[in-house]
């Protein structure tokens, strides 16, 4: 297994994984990848298996501390001196679900964020996920704005 940056010739297998990995109405769309592959690739992370894509994270940077469902769909809300690291998508597709894949991107994008001197990583997540970020160290700020999906999410946030 291997962690890389994503390029635009992975757009159709990462929306492909979203697919699986996300209802309709929470999946990014392949413009909205393509967008966010445009403007901030080196902020899209993705594990390889035998060069196929099982897992990825991704999200911009900004000065915003709370993460807003319209930076979802606006990749030019990135800022590459913004101080905290927004996590969109958390993926894995399901074969290789509980391996810890996920767990080892994450560490990947904790340490990147570090060694960027950003202040922290915010992230929203659904109940179900509180214990698995609060692993990581991120912690429960309360129920977020966000209406992403018809959902309710939890404002995540790991600070530095
Ligand atoms: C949530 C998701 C990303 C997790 O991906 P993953 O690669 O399976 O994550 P990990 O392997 O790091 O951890 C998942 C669980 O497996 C456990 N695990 C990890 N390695 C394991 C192993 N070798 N044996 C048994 N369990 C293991 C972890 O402890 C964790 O358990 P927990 O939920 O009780 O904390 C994946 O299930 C997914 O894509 N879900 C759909 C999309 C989604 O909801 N994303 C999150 C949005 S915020």
């Amino acid at each position: 297994m291997k962690i890389r940056m994503a390029t635009m010739e992975d757009l159709e297998a990462i929306a492909a994984i979203e697919l699986r990995c996300f209802p309709i109405e929470e999946a990014a769309t392949e413009k909205d990848f393509k967008e966010r592959l445009t403007v901030y690739p080196n902020y899209f992370w993705v594990m390889e298996d035998k060069g196929k894509i099982v897992s990825f994270v991704n999200g911009l940077v900004t000065d915003e501390s709370i993460l807003q469902d319209k930076m979802f769909e606006d990749a030019k809300m990135h800022d590459e001196n913004g101080q905290w690291q927004m996590i969109f998508g958390v993926n894995t597709i399901p074969e290789y679900r509980r391996q810890g894949c996920a767990e080892a991107i994450i560490n990947r994008v904790i340490y990147d964020a570090r060694a960027q001197g950003r202040k922290g990583l915010v992230l929203t997540c659904k109940e179900k996920l509180l214990h698995y970020y609060e692993k990581f160290g991120f912690k429960n700020e309360g129920i977020s704005q966000s209406t992403h999906g018809g959902a309710v999410w939890y404002d995540m946030r790991l600070t530095f």
